[in-house]
């Protein structure tokens, strides 16, 4: 017999950053963050996970190939997840699992993302939350989703923020077990609903480097990194919260444009320097600017994680609409600008 459980879990883009471990082991961050859960449709990862007595050992399948779960991530997901294992039982078929069962059972996982893997497109978070989520249902584990969150931010530490929908934030926790380093839901996805979500992918190529090396020689050489975490970060997430309840985007989008700025440049401020922006991101954040200023009133927010594609917050349809007028005349299809295609996340949060 086989027993399988699929689940779909969307990426989520951070509007406070996440830069820097202070446990690099149990993944804790060096400040909280905010993140938006985007439409499950556009940009998600799609995972079962199946169970079989004719299954010898633990295997996973990234994309149609099959990857190593040697790496401690995968290994303390799949740990984690079985300390927490129920009984399953299956009256139709006959099958009985009892919790002791779960210590010798493997289970093999076939993981898909919908977006390229590692472009800066936050496909780890979709994929470790993702996975999570399956194995916990597979083995009835009875933890809610705060609990789970906890789980997924040892497979990587934005995948925390993926197991709610509309904002989220991550709480780095005090306690050196890591035990209060979860995500909590700041309003769910009905709450501010006529944002729209574009991202523009202006390269789909796999990132230089990856986040993980990047925060850690930022941790490791950057002063900027700590004037940040201490003096800079506490106040956004305060701010933040308070523009997302009151649904105010002028605050909202100043806050959002502002630390991803602060966010690469501490990027800057890293020994050698590392650059997830390029020209083509350059001038659309230079568009953005110029046409809010225009009007008067902040239209669109942007943000950029660790690669140069720009993720698009528009404050309404009307302001989407125009947007991509705006980015569709500047950097047409097939120009000799890398900015070919978009990702439209309406009805996102
Ligand atoms: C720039 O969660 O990918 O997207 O914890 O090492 O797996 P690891 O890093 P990861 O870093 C994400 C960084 C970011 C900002 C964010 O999502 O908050």
């Amino acid at each position: 017999w086989v027993i399988m459980v699929t689940a779909q879990t969307p990426t989520n883009i951070a509007v406070i950053k996440y830069w820097g471990k202070r446990d690099e082991k149990l993944i804790l961050p060096v400040n909280d963050s905010i993140s938006v859960t985007l439409d499950p449709v556009h940009l998600c990862t799609t995972t079962t996970v199946a169970v079989s007595p004719s299954f010898a050992q633990d295997r996973m399948w990234l994309n149609g190939k099959e990857i190593s779960l040697s790496g401690g991530r995968y290994q303390n997901c799949l740990r984690e997840i079985r300390a927490r294992a129920c009984d399953v039982e299956d009256k139709e078929r006959g099958i009985k699992i009892s919790k002791k069962d779960w210590e010798k059972l493997h289970v093999h996982i076939a993981s898909y993302n919908n977006f390229p893997t590692a472009a800066g497109l936050a496909s780890s978070a979709a994929g470790f939350a993702c996975l999570v989520f399956a194995l916990a249902k597979l083995m009835n584990a009875k933890e809610d989703h705060s609990e789970l969150s906890a789980i997924a931010r040892q497979g990587s530490g934005s995948a925390c923020r993926s197991l709610f929908g509309g904002f989220v934030k991550w709480k780095m926790g005090k306690v050196e077990d890591g035990s209060d380093s979860l995500a909590v839901q700041v309003v769910d996805e009905k709450h501010w609903d006529d944002l729209v979500i574009i991202i523009a992918v202006v390269s789909s190529r796999q990132k230089e480097t990856s986040s993980t090396t990047g925060m850690r020689e930022t941790v490791e050489t950057s002063l900027l990194l700590q004037h940040r975490a201490k003096e800079i970060v506490p106040k956004r997430i305060v701010q933040m919260e308070e523009s997302i309840k009151n649904r105010n985007f002028a605050s909202f989008a100043h806050l959002t444009c502002a630390d991803s700025n602060q966010f690469h440049a501490v990027c800057m401020d890293t020994c050698p320097p590392i650059f997830y922006m390029n020209d083509t991101s350059h001038r659309i954040i230079s568009c953005v600017e110029k046409w809010n200023r225009s009007v008067g009133t902040p239209q669109v927010a942007y943000t950029f994680d660790a690669g140069p594609n720009a993720v698009l917050i528009a404050h309404n349809r009307k302001a989407a609409a125009q947007l991509l007028q705006k980015l569709l005349f500047y950097f047409p299809p097939n120009s000799d600008t890398e900015l070919n295609s978009y990702v439209l996340g309406d009805k996102s949060i």
